[in-house]
């Protein structure tokens, strides 16, 4: 590494369950390597042992297993070691990384929907993390009945056992949804809405485009 080694760019996908945002990322990172852009693809909560392991705690068990704030405290303690192990070094490599949620999934879940309070997490973070946030954020947006749809279709296929949070219900999910589409009124300037209805291939061409037009490459 030299000085001059330009630092890579951090890429987010958000959204509520169903939304595509796994397999969008897959198709982000294929395309970013046919340009020669070294990438990697990571998630939360997760990416490092310690994140996965907090991960486990979280996305499994009784819909009430953990107060809000709790959840918000293991997910920001899951994120330091994140940004701490996975995501700061690499940018700082020069490698670009695309994580499947990042900060906004707290502030729609906890934050806003389970009653935190948005104040509460942006000192939260700010606490953690500082001023620490992606370049760039696509939010990916589908009406909730088409995204629980695929989020049913996917786990009668293949049951999994996290589906803590699709059990949530009809209305909890409209209030996710219409929580994101707020968090990107309120950040346009790193926040950009992806419309997720349609193929896979239709989502991954906006997302490009997206993706294209900021960065210009
Ligand atoms: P995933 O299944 O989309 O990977 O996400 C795991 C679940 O964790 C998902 O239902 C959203 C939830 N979550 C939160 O509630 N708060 C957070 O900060 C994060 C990152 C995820």
């Amino acid at each position: 590494m030299t000085d001059r080694t330009p630092r890579g760019c951090f890429i987010t996908l958000e959204g509520g369950e169903g939304t595509g945002k796994t397999t969008q990322i897959k198709h982000l990172c294929n395309r970013l390597a046919e340009r020669g852009i070294e990438t990697i693809q990571t998630r939360e909560p997760g990416g490092t042992p310690a994140g996965e392991a907090v991960r486990n705690l979280l996305v499994s068990g009784d819909t009430d297993r953990w107060q809000p704030m709790s959840e918000a405290l293991l997910n920001y303690a899951a994120r330091v070691e994140h940004v701490t192990h996975t995501i700061a070094p690499a940018l700082e490599r020069g490698i670009w990384v695309v994580s499947d949620r990042f900060a906004d999934s707290t502030m729609a879940y906890q934050g806003i929907c389970q009653g935190v309070g948005r104040d509460r997490i942006e000192t939260l973070h700010d606490t953690a993390l500082g001023e620490f946030a992606p370049d760039l954020t696509l939010i990916l947006d589908l009406p909730v009945e088409t995204a629980l749809e695929r989020a049913n279709r996917r786990n009668a296929g293949a049951p999994r056992s996290e589906d803590r949070f699709e059990r949530m219900g009809q209305s909890f999910h409209e209030r996710l949804r219409a929580a994101f589409l707020e968090i990107a009124r309120a950040d346009p300037a790193r926040c950009q809405v992806i419309d997720a209805n349609g193929t896979p291939e239709q989502v991954a061409a906006r997302i490009w485009a997206s993706v294209t037009r900021t960065f210009g490459i």
